[in-house]
């Protein structure tokens, strides 16, 4: 570039004030608006083939291009600055990339859709978008919360097959997205399929692929000194090739050297049908034997097709102390008996310990409600482990994935529909259109063709309107949050 070329570009810089700049060490590029498109003009500093000269121009109080100077002078004492600038020249809205094709559910902490990448692979994922803050109507930021940090610190640490991967984090508009890999089913719905279409129980070898790669992925987390904390049917994931995936990691937490006890930030964890007793009782202190003991409860609604120990939850007080959870105690203690300090040692030491004792004794008949659930003995067996009430007896994911039950015949297989017929294997995922909230209005052309492509691949699974879907898709990320009403969780524990 010539020199009168580049004095050209810089009066253009001048005149639009809000360019964009990207900075790397002493090459610094700015992106000038043009009716066109954008012009990207690139500027080496410091060296003989500098072109703008911005020290020369800087020395100049008297020329307009003052105000491509006070960025420039702040990019090179603004290290922040310089990185926002080349954040925003990268970005790429999530719409852009992702072609949102409905929406899935919509839990605590934000909503998950359904989208398809708009690159060459076209793969299927998940998004997850964080709610902003909201007062009234006004999007506010007040930080991002815990939960989302933690979900997204953990995922990008760990890497299993057994556990669902995150393939990117975009930040736009004061919301959070989470792209994962798209998992078609879950074990709830693999419950519901089996109880409200099939009337049949789930055939004990998909049952068990199913529970040995949940282990699988749980001794993966467990390694890593994750703890899940919120291990429950609608979180366990099953792609459309027969792959367990761990998800949900919003209330799992790392146990290696924590900063603060488990206890102390995060009064109550786990659904309640999930429970483990030493958490009903008040426990100070847990580990990992509560994840074991939730998967016990997922074994245990697989076979049965319901949760085994389905209590009411007692609701905070208006003080926020934590209730003693009784219901859900007497619905573990009518199916494994009411322990003993010969079989959990501690539990005179537990803070509910009285309330326990006010409750009425039961012996266990866990052996009889296996019978014509669980047909082997050890199935059984490994249940009656993963009920063990003294945590420390408790079976481990380790000597879980060691246990007799999985290897026996049938044994459990890569893929857990392995075997089935194309009318026992449960449907896709159901998304919708009707809770989509409204967005910026879609071109007519652009409503047919996505309609088109979504309805061939839920090939008639889907529910709702075409419009609201496609107005979803037309939209930009930044609107996504906008006007929702918020659909209850399926099961709330
Ligand atoms: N990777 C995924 N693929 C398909 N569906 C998913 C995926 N992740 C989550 N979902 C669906 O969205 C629901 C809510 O996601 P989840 O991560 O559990 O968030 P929440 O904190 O709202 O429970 C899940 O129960 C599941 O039905
Ligand atoms: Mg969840």
């Amino acid at each position: 570039m010539h020199d009168r070329d580049g004095a050209e570009e810089r009066s253009r810089m001048v005149s639009e004030p809000r360019h964009r700049v990207e900075c790397y060490g002493r090459l610094v590029t700015l992106a000038i608006p043009t009716p066109s498109g954008e012009r990207f003009v690139h500027v080496r500093t410091g060296t003989q083939s500098q072109v703008l000269r911005p020290w020369h121009v800087l020395t100049n109080r008297n020329d307009p291009s003052a105000a491509m100077v006070d960025e420039w002078s702040l990019l090179q004492h603004d290290p922040m600055r310089a990185y926002r600038a080349k954040r925003d020249l990268a970005h790429q809205s999530v719409t852009s990339k992702y072609n949102i094709l409905g929406f899935i559910s919509s839990g605590t902490y934000g909503r998950v859709y359904k989208a398809q990448s708009r690159d060459q692979e076209g793969k299927l994922h998940a998004i997850k978008k964080f709610k902003p803050d909201k007062e009234g109507d006004v999007v506010t930021y007040t930080g991002i919360s815990q939960s989302a940090i933690r979900e997204i610190a953990l995922n990008r640490e760990i890497s299993h097959e057994n556990v669902v991967s995150l393939k990117e984090v975009i930040l736009e508009d004061k919301s959070i997205y989470m792209v994962f890999e798209y998992a078609e089913h879950d074990f709830l719905q693999v419950i519901h399929h089996y109880s409200q279409s099939m009337r049949t129980q789930i055939p004990t070898t998909v049952l068990k692929s199913l529970i040995h790669q949940l282990f699988n992925g749980l001794l993966y987390l467990h390694n890593a000194h994750i703890l899940h904390r919120d291990l429950k049917p609608a979180n366990i994931l099953i792609t459309s090739a027969g792959v367990v995936k761990i998800g949900d990691l919003g209330l799992a937490r790392l146990t290696h050297q924590p900063l603060q006890p488990l206890f102390a930030g995060d009064k109550v964890v786990v659904t309640i049908w999930y429970r483990a007793p030493e958490l009903l009782m008040g426990a100070k202190h847990y580990n990992k034997s509560v994840d074991c003991w939730a998967v016990g409860c997922v074994m245990a609604e697989l076979a049965s097709l319901r949760p085994i120990f389905k209590g009411e939850e007692a609701k905070l007080d208006s003080k926020k102390n934590v209730p003693f959870q009784k219901d859900q105690l007497l619905k573990i203690l009518e199916v494994l008996g009411t322990p003993d300090d010969k079989e959990w040692p501690g539990i005179r030491d537990m803070p509910e310990y009285q309330s326990l004792k006010r409750l009425d004794a039961y012996t266990s008949r866990l052996f009889d409600w296996c019978r014509a659930r669980v047909s082997s003995n050890a199935g059984y067996d490994l249940l009656r482990q993963l009920f063990a009430y003294d945590p420390d007896k408790r079976l481990t994911a380790k000597e879980a994935l060691d246990h007799k039950w999985f290897h026996e015949d049938p044994k459990p297989s890569h893929n857990v529909f392995y075997g089935l017929s194309p009318s026992q294997l449960p449907p896709h995922r159901r998304i919708t259109q009707d809770d989509a909230p409204s967005m910026v209005p879609a071109q007519p052309s652009q409503t047919q063709a996505h309609v088109s492509q979504f309805s061939q691949q839920m090939q008639g699974h889907t529910q709702g309107s075409g419009g609201s879907f496609a107005s979803l898709s037309a939209g930009a990320g930044a609107v996504l949050g906008s006007g929702i009403h918020t659909r209850k969780k399926q099961r709330m524990g």
